[in-house]
């Protein structure tokens, strides 16, 4: 019964978070998921590659501002607060998704697997959100703290990413690391067929004259 109560408390605080000012932390942080939620659904119904390519770079260039945000400023404010179970899952959710970002960014070619590994991305990314905005959101709302002063903070940080770019971060490191040899399960399934039939025939080769490698 209590449970029941506090989820209904929960969902009704959350029903009045559009009155919220403007500079409130959460506020910003549900009007950047709104944009993001927004850009999935017209990507969804674009036709073409063209509004398509555009949907993807104006949501990766939005999610990558919006976790920086998050990262630098909102989750360590409310981190001892929430607690680290949440904490730690929402950190993981972010790495996921900056991988796929970092792969995304990597594939020029805009082929179909570009498409379908934004589709994951999206998938991913409102899972994330309904879990911040179910969860994580209306327990930071407890912590009497400022959170305007915390939501000018991270307008700041906006407005100096906007102006100097994104810093380089561990993911697109990886992914370049790894030479586009990550990108495709099935075409390194393929790869390993091959590759074993390839020793398996040089394999029936030795067996047949195993002289052949007596040297
Ligand atoms: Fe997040």
């Amino acid at each position: 019964m209590e449970i029941e109560l506090l989820v209904i408390h929960r969902e009704g605080d959350a029903m009045f978070d559009w009155i919220l000012p403007e500079k409130h932390a959460i506020a910003i942080l549900k009007k950047d998921h709104a944009t993001v939620k927004e850009l999935f659904a017209r990507f969804e119904k674009a036709k073409s590659r063209s509004p398509k390519n555009k949907i993807i770079d104006q949501a990766i260039a939005a999610l990558k501002i919006h976790a920086i945000l998050e990262e630098e400023l909102f989750y360590p404010t409310v981190r001892a607060h929430v607690g680290s179970k949440l904490m730690n899952e929402a950190d993981e959710e972010h790495h996921v998704a900056k991988v796929l970002i970092a792969e995304l960014d990597r594939n020029r070619s805009k082929n179909d697997h570009y498409y379908a590994k934004f589709t994951v991305l999206a998938e991913s990314v409102r899972h994330h959100i309904k879990e911040e905005e179910n969860e994580m959101l209306p327990k930071a709302k407890e912590l009497d703290i400022d959170f305007e002063a915390l939501g000018q903070k991270m307008l700041d940080r906006k407005k100096q990413l906007e102006k100097d770019g994104i810093p380089p971060d561990a993911e697109h490191a990886m992914i370049a690391a790894a030479h586009g040899k990550e990108d495709s399960p099935a075409a390194a399934a393929k790869q390993r067929k091959s590759y074993r039939k390839a020793t398996a025939s040089s394999r029936s080769g030795e067996a047949r004259n195993p002289k052949s490698h007596a040297s």
